[in-house]
C-alpha cells in the first residue's frame, strides 16, 4: 500500500456511542484504520470499542482529528461546539449528526437554521469541508443493512456538500461501508435529510433514493 493509500484508509470519529462505534465498526470491516473519540480520556472507551468495534483504536478527540483526513462527526448536536475547531481546518468532516429538540434542548441557531444543521456545523468549521450524511438511517443499519457493491439488496445512503472532493471521499466511505451513495446536491440540501424530511429513517435503494430526491429538487 502507498503512503497515499495508507493515509485514505484512515477514518477518524468522533463520538462512540450508537452511530460512532457501529460506523467504526463497519469502518474496520471496510478497511479503514479506525480512530475514535469519546469526550473525555481514551481509557474510558477502551472497552466499549473493543467490544463493539475491535481494531478501532480508542484515543482523545484531538488525536482522532490529527489522525485522519476524514472525520466522522457522530456527537449529539448539543455537543458540538466543544469541539476543537481550528483542528478541523482543511479536513472532510461528515456531518452524522442530527437535531432532536428532545435530546438537544431548544437551540435557536439550530431550530431556525433555514438550510439544515450542517450548514451550522460548516460555519463553525469555516475552514473544513463539511459534507452531511450518514445521519438518516438508524445505527443498527451499519450492521444488519451492510452489502457488497452490486448486491440486489442495498441500500443506499446520501450525501450533500459543496465541496466536490470531499463529497468523493464520503461517498467512497459509504461505499466501503457496504452502501450505495446518491448525490443530494450541495450542502443545503442536506435539509431534506434532517429529521421530518422525506428520506429520513426509510431505506432505500439507490433508485428509490435517487427519485426521492430528484422529485424533491424539482419541488424546491
Ligand atoms: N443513534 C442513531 O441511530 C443515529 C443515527 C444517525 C445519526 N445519529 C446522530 O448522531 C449523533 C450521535 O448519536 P448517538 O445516538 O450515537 O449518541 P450517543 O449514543 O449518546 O453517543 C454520543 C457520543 O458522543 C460523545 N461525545 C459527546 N460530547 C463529545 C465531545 N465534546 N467530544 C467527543 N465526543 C463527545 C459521547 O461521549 P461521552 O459519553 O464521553 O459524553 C458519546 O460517546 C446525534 O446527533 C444523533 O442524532 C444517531
Amino acid at each position: 500500500m502507498s503512503g497515499h493509500d495508507a493515509l485514505e484508509r484512515r477514518l477518524g470519529v468522533v463520538g462512540a456511542g450508537k452511530i460512532g462505534t457501529a460506523v467504526a465498526r463497519a469502518a474496520v470491516a471496510g478497511g479503514y484504520h479506525v480512530a475514535i473519540s469519546g469526550s473525555g480520556a481514551a481509557e474510558r472507551i477502551e472497552l466499549i470499542v473493543d467490544v463493539l468495534a475491535p481494531g478501532a483504536h480508542a484515543v482523545t478527540t484531538d488525536e482522532v482529528i490529527r489522525y485522519a483526513d476524514l472525520i466522522v462527526l457522530a456527537v449529539p448536536m448539543h455537543r458540538f461546539r466543544e469541539l476543537p475547531r481550528d483542528l478541523f481546518a482543511d479536513k472532510i468532516v461528515a456531518d452524522a449528526m442530527n437535531y432532536w429538540e428532545e435530546i438537544d434542548g431548544v437551540d435557536q441557531e439550530l431550530t431556525t437554521a433555514p438550510m439544515g444543521t450542517s450548514m451550522i456545523v460548516q460555519e463553525r468549521f469555516a475552514s473544513s469541508r463539511v459534507v452531511k450524511s450518514l445521519n438518516h438511517l438508524g445505527y443498527f443499519k451499519f450492521e444488519d443493512g451492510r452489502r457488497p457493491p452490486g448486491a440486489p439488496d442495498r441500500l443506499a445512503m446520501a450525501t450533500a456538500g459543496d465541496d466536490p472532493a470531499a463529497v468523493a471521499a464520503v461517498i467512497q466511505l459509504l461505499d466501503r461501508l457496504g452502501f450505495d451513495a446518491v448525490d443530494a446536491g450541495p450542502l443545503a440540501a442536506g435539509f431534506v435529510l434532517q429529521p421530518g424530511g422525506p428520506v429520513f429513517g426509510i431505506s432505500h435503494s439507490y433508485d428509490g433514493l435517487s427519485k426521492l430526491l430528484l422529485s424533491e429538487a424539482s419541488r424546491a
